[in-house]
Formats: structure tokens, C-alpha cells, sequence
């Protein structure tokens, strides 16, 4: 081959060879700058709900939460009476150790529908039983509403059963204190409650009340009452419950802790501070509820 064909060939082959490194290089910037662009798209966190929030305010309070877990739902020792044991209502405005990542949600279902804690332990004294009944979206207006408080720093003993709680457990003298032990596990919340005003609002409202009063509203004494404590009083319609009293009556005492006669309710007992700041149209309802439940003869003060 003559020298100045070799010479055109290589540099032929050079300026080819140089074409595809151009094209190659070209070919991966422009896919790289269509694969890596930016669109620079930001999802804001779901905007919390300020109706849902109320809503869930306004269960802390009625539903008794405070009552346990304080005024401030920053925790709260309940018992301290050792060798019985310590009962301390958790702080709800933190996140427990080691859970920090777990939403709220999830704490709070797992709580009020199964009586459990985030290792899935049953919880003391809890009345998660009667929570139980809660709808989805009142255990979501409560995780809204808990999710919004400022955390409480507070330092609290953790709750332990001494040896005579655990004596009385397994004697049977503690029905109501693990839960989780009568909760139906496969059954799921209910969507939502009834419309509030309704009869039906209030049978699933005073679920609250059967652990004092009993499943059927007549009341006596409270597996959970240490000695002084009064029994739950009879809520049916029978002379020796409150066949005397009107709506009106019922609405007063549950908002200032006074009967019809004037005579106090026990506020330790009794948490109507807490029934008190559920609405008139809540209040109306558990009142149709109770006035449609069968009159059922018992003197709380001497039932069994
Ligand atoms: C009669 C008292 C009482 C009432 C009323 C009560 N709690 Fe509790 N709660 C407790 C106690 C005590 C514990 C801790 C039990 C334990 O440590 O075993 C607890 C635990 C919890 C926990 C679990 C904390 C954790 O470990 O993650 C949540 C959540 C909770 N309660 C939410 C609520 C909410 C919400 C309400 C109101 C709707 C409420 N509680 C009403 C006593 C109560
Ligand atoms: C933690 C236990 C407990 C819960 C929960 C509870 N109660 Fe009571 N309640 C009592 C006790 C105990 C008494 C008696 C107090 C006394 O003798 O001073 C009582 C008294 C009453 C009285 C006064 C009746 C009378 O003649 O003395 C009314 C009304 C009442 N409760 C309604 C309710 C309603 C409605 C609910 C549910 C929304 C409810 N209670 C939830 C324990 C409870």
C-alpha cells in the first residue's frame, strides 16, 4: 500500500474513531441530563386536618384521657402502693423510647383497640375494653390531635404489678385491669360512630360506661373500687335508678357533679368532669340511650 493511502486510512480511522467518542459522549449527556433532571417536585406532609384535630381535642377530654394520662396528657402516676404496685398513665405527647419513628396512629390504635403497647404487651389498667368500640376515625382524630401537642418532658417510673396485684390477678379479683385479655383481637374498628344526636350515637358513646356501671346499666359494685370507693350507681329507668331524673337533671350532674337532690357525685369515682365536657347533642344522646334500656330493679349499694 502506498505511504499517503496508510496516511488517509489512519487518519480516515482517526476522525471515525473521534466521531463515536463525540457521538457516544453526546448520546450519555443528553440521556444522563433527561435521567437526572431535577423536576424538583416537593410533596408537603398531609396538611393536619383542623376539624379532625377539634374532634380529637374534643375526645381527649370527654372520653377521660386526662384523668390518666394528666391535664396536660404529659403522663401521670396513678398508684404508687407498693407491694400492690405502680401504675403510671403514660406520657401521650412523646413517643416512647425506641419507637420514634412509629406514627402516633399506630400507638394510639394499638393502645385503644387492643389494649397493647407498641412491643404488643398488654397494658395496665388501660380500659382499653371499653375503647375498643371506638371508630377509626375518632382513634384518627385522636392521633391527630395527640400529634399536634408539644412534647411534655417529664420524668416518670415506669408501672410495675407487685407481689400482691399479682397475687389478686391471679386470684381473679382483677378482671378489668388487662384488657387485652377480653378484647376480641380479630374484630375491626368500626368506620364511623353513628351520626351524634342519635340514639345510636349514644349506645356506642356509653361503652365508655359499661366498665363502672356494668353491661347493663344497673350498676354495682366496680371490681376496680378500692376500699371508700362508692359502687357504680344504677343508670336505668327504675325507681332504683333514675326514673325520677329528666334530661335536663342528667345533662347538670355530668356538667357540675350534683344530683337532682344537690347531693355531690363522687368525683373520684365517677369521672364526670370528663362525661361533662362532651357536647349537649352527645350528652342528648347517651340520655336516649339510657332512657330505651329496660328498667332493671338494683340497689347499686347492695348489689354484689
Ligand atoms: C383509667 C385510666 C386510664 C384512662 C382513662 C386512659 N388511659 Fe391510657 N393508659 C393508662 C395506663 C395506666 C397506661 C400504661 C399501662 C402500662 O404501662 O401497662 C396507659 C397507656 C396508654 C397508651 C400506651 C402508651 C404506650 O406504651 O405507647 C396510650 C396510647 C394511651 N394509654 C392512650 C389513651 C387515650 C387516648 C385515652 C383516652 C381516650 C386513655 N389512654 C385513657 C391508663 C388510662
Ligand atoms: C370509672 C368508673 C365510671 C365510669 C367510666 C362512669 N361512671 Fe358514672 N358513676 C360511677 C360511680 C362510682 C358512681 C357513683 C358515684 C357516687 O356514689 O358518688 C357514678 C355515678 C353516676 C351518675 C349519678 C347517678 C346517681 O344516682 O348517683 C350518673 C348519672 C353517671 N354515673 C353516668 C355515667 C355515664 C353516662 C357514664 C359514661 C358516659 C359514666 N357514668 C361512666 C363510676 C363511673
Amino acid at each position: 500500500m502506498p505511504k499517503s493511502l496508510l496516511r488517509k486510512t489512519m487518519y480516515g480511522a482517526g476522525v471515525l474513531a473521534g466521531l463515536v467518542l463525540v457521538a457516544v459522549v453526546s448520546v450519555y449527556a443528553l440521556s444522563e441530563s433527561r435521567l437526572r433532571k431535577d423536576y424538583a417536585i416537593r410533596v408537603a406532609p398531609a396538611e393536619p386536618d383542623p376539624a379532625l384535630i377539634a374532634e380529637g381535642a374534643r375526645l381527649a377530654r370527654s372520653r377521660g384521657c386526662a384523668d390518666c394520662h394528666g391535664d396536660d396528657f404529659g403522663g401521670k402516676v396513678l398508684l404508687d402502693e407498693m407491694p400492690f404496685g405502680r401504675i403510671v398513665g403514660d406520657n401521650l405527647t412523646v413517643m416512647p423510647a425506641g419507637h420514634a419513628r412509629v406514627s402516633v396512629r399506630e400507638r394510639m390504635y394499638r393502645a385503644l383497640h387492643h389494649g397493647v403497647d407498641l412491643d404488643s404487651r398488654p397494658l395496665m389498667m388501660m380500659p382499653s375494653k371499653e375503647y375498643a368500640s371506638l371508630s377509626m376515625r375518632e382513634i384518627d382524630a385522636l392521633s391527630a390531635y395527640f400529634a399536634t401537642l408539644a412534647p411534655v418532658r417529664r420524668e416518670l417510673p415506669d408501672s410495675a404489678l407487685g407481689p400482691v396485684g399479682r397475687t389478686l390477678l391471679v386470684a381473679g379479683k382483677m378482671e378489668s385491669f388487662l384488657s387485652a385479655e377480653s378484647i376480641d383481637h380479630a374484630a375491626s374498628a368500626v368506620a364511623e360512630a353513628p351520626p351524634i344526636g342519635t340514639l345510636e350515637y349514644g349506645r356506642h358513646a356509653a361503652q365508655l360506661c359499661t366498665g363502672c356501671h356494668r353491661g347493663d346499666f344497673a350498676g354495682g359494685r366496680m371490681d376496680h373500687g378500692g376500699p371508700g370507693m362508692p359502687p357504680a350507681a344504677n343508670l336505668t329507668r327504675h325507681a332504683t335508678g333514675l326514673a325520677a331524673w329528666s334530661e335536663r337533671d342528667f345533662i347538670a350532674a355530668m356538667r357540675t357533679g350534683r344530683r337532682p337532690d344537690g347531693s355531690e357525685i363522687d368525683g373520684k369515682a365517677m369521672p364526670w368532669r370528663a362525661v361533662g365536657q362532651a357536647s349537649d347533642a352527645e350528652l342528648h344522646s347517651i340520655w336516649l340511650f339510657l332512657r330505651s334500656l329496660p328498667p332493671i330493679a338494683r340497689d347499686a349499694a347492695k348489689a354484689p
